[in-house]
């Protein structure tokens, strides 16, 4: 009998690609790890170096392949792509980085791959549409990173703010991986206490909340101003995603996922919690939103029809 053997295959060695690839050998989450890159010595390279990383943690399986090796894969993780520049906003790669989904998909479906996708590539949402689109794969075996990054940040932020850890922390960022996104600040809590009360202990008012949106919203551009790229919060969300899909363990992430109608909207990906298991997105949480919250989700929505409409539906 073959040993149980769990594969990914990441396809794109860029910053993002390699903090994965690191973050995935340090934690030592899968069996084997195959890193495909049309900059080909660049996978030989980075398979190397994380190869000498392994000796001092988890002797895995890491080395440069090409698509055929995503045969047998159970997961392909997506993180090629044109990066944003200073001033770019993620919809802005739009375009570009269509093209280059396509030019991924083809070969990756016809090496006979029938695993999960997970996509961090920017446009975020519109790429991991385009990515189900072109792969024909079921709705739940492709999904993207999603909010999983901003709700990161945003739980980093609060507890700052109110001196916890931010893994005590339960809120999140949902909709757009962008501009566009917003926080469930009115039914977040922290230690089974709603947020809000915390909050007015502190006396802290709707416009420092606004302001503390604000911050995780722009963070990345904080960042890309100073260092040129993102990559090691991705590299780890993107780690701790493919853990959940590993150890089946319906782990509750934000990320994006395909709404059939949750929150009122179709057929599209956006950032929402969701139960994440062996079988890709389990099932979406329709988490509980105000009024004021479901119209700012319903305008992200629609700014990313809008632009997936420009670009491929
Ligand atoms: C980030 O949020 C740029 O999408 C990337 O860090």
């Amino acid at each position: 009998m073959p040993q149980h053997h769990q594969k990914v295959v990441l396809i794109g060695d860029g910053a993002v690609g390699s903090s994965y690839a690191f973050a995935m050998a340090q934690q030592g989450i899968a069996e084997e790890l195959v890193i495909v890159d049309v900059a080909k010595e660049q996978t030989v390279g980075d398979a190397l170096d994380l190869e000498d990383a392994t000796a001092w943690t988890y002797n895995k399986n890491v080395r440069s392949g090409d698509y055929e090796d995503a045969k047998d894969a159970e997961l392909a993780v997506i993180t090629a792509g044109a990066p944003q520049k200073p001033g770019e906003t993620r919809l802005d790669l739009v375009d570009k980085n269509l093209k280059i989904m396509q030019s991924i998909i083809k070969p990756l479906m016809a090496s006979g791959f029938d695993g999960i996708i997970l996509v961090a590539a920017n446009p975020v949402d519109i790429l991991t549409m385009a990515a189900q689109r072109f792969s024909g794969l079921p709705t739940n075996r492709v999904f993207g990173s999603g909010t999983s990054l901003d709700t990161a940040r945003l739980r980093v932020n609060l507890g700052k703010e109110f001196g916890v850890a931010p893994e005590s922390v339960d809120a999140y960022i949902l909709a757009e991986h962008g501009d566009s996104e917003f926080a469930n600040f009115a039914e977040a809590t922290i230690g089974g206490r709603p947020l809000m009360d915390w909050a007015a202990e502190k006396g802290l008012t709707e416009d420092n909340l606004e302001q503390i949106l604000y911050d995780t919203a722009h963070k990345a551009y904080e960042i890309i101003n100073r260092k040129g790229a993102t990559f090691y919060g991705i590299g780890t969300s993107l780690a701790r995603i493919t853990r959940a899909i590993f150890r089946d363990e319906r782990a509750v992430l934000p990320v994006g996922a395909y709404l059939d109608g949750q929150y009122g909207l179709n057929d599209i990906y956006i950032g929402t919690p969701a139960i994440i298991g062996a079988n890709g997105v389990e099932s979406v949480i329709e988490t509980k939103l105000t009024d004021g919250e479901l119209g700012r989700f319903h305008a992200s929505a629609k700014t990313l029809k809008e632009v997936a409409e420009g670009g491929f539906a």
